[in-house]
């Protein structure tokens, strides 16, 4: 079986992490095509060095730009490699710009298309992620969805057909490398710190919404680890706004382990990232998300997560957060990669 996974941003990396090997495992060829999206060494280049995965046979380097210039040149720079070495699958993650161009390339060559982390719905058409989300779905032949929820969302829109539930990659990882690391949390926080990341356009792209944001932030009674997204750092540059006012202590962005690590040392999690909901979940950390909506709802709805979609509302949700002990496990149990590869090449 030949495969091409089309890929771009940081999350992206990390759930290919696990299909490649198990790629590599079943004998599969797999050829990686990075869109550039993300280009800064500690976005990229850090991931592929770290969780061990080949280096991309193609980069696109297209790297940042509006929405429709982005994933213009995305789809047509996939197309152009896609065409001159068509694979039996071509494999998109997630719901960036870089997944929405990589299918529309590959439909149109009408070369068979999986989605990974297919079936998740916000409902938020504000959202840019959204619209890759549904289109991509709607457009792929094989969904892969990581929880009953994702299957359900699928059939609702007619989709139940091409879809198959095989778990969340991300808990693979995860898994892994929560159980192997020995990477200590940041000592210098002491024990009670807060984790936060704040990364999405609808809280880093209105200036005065930032600002409310970086000000609860600010105004929490532990400190508050930050890693910086580029977005954010861009956005708070633009603003002039400070981003160690307070509580904040501001750090680059971390590694995968650094972040599994920060994660199982603090007491708590802000955050407006899909991933980071769901990592919090697993390792058991009480998530609050700074936003009106979910696509994880199972974690808010056993407990595990409080939205936030008002940033004065934060001392009030976080308030004698301790959520009660749970054994569930609605994203699997670390075996989503080897069913990924095991449902593809059942197909081929
Ligand atoms: C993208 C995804 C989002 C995902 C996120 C993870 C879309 C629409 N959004 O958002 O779903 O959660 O990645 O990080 O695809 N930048 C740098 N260096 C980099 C990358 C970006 O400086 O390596 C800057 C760019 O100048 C740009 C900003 O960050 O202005 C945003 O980058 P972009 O890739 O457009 O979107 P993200 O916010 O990262």
């Amino acid at each position: 079986m030949n495969v091409t996974s089309i890929v771009g941003a940081r999350p992206q990396f990390i759930k290919l992490a696990p299909v490649a090997e198990a790629l590599r495992t079943a004998g599969a060829r797999h050829r990686i095509l990075h869109t550039g999206q993300h280009y800064d060494p500690d976005m990229s280049q850090a991931f592929f060095d770290e969780l061990g995965i080949s280096p991309p046979a193609v980069n696109l380097a297209i790297g940042s730009g509006s929405h429709g210039k982005q994933t213009a040149e995305m789809l047509a720079g996939a197309e152009r490699v896609l065409a001159a070495d068509p694979p039996d699958w071509v494999l998109l993650y997630g719901d960036t710009n870089s997944t929405l161009a990589g299918a529309m390339a590959a439909v149109k060559l009408q070369l068979p298309t999986a989605h990974l982390e297919a079936g998740l719905r916000s409902r938020n058409r504000r959202m840019p992620e959204e619209h890759n989300r549904v289109l991509t779905d709607h457009a792929c032949d094989l969904l892969l969805a990581p929880s009953q929820v994702a299957v359900r969302n699928l059939q609702a829109e007619g989709l139940g057909e091409r879809t198959v539930h095989v778990g969340d990659v991300m808990v693979d990882l995860l898994l892994r490398v929560a159980g192997s690391s020995t990477l200590a949390p940041p000592t210098r926080l002491g024990s009670e710190y807060v984790l936060a990341t704040i990364h999405r356009a609808e809280n880093t792209d209105d200036p005065a919404r930032l600002v409310q944001v970086l000000g609860a932030l600010a105004a929490l009674p532990s400190p508050v680890l930050l890693p910086i997204h580029p977005r954010l750092a861009n956005r708070a540059a633009e603003g002039g706004l400070d981003l160690s006012q307070g509580a904040l202590h501001p750090c680059s962005p971390l590694s995968y382990r650094e972040l599994v690590a920060a994660l199982r040392g603090c007491r708590a999690v802000v955050t407006d990232s899909g991933g980071l909901q769901k990592e919090a979940f697993v390792l058991r950390r009480p998530c609050v998300t700074m936003r009106g909506e979910t696509e994880w709802i199972e974690t808010v709805e056993l407990g595990w997560n409080r939205l936030c979609p008002r940033p004065e509302d934060l001392p009030a949700v976080m308030e004698g957060f301790s959520p009660r002990e749970t054994d569930a496990s609605p994203y699997g149990r670390g075996d989503a990669a080897a069913r990924v590869v095991d449902v593809l090449m059942a197909r081929v």
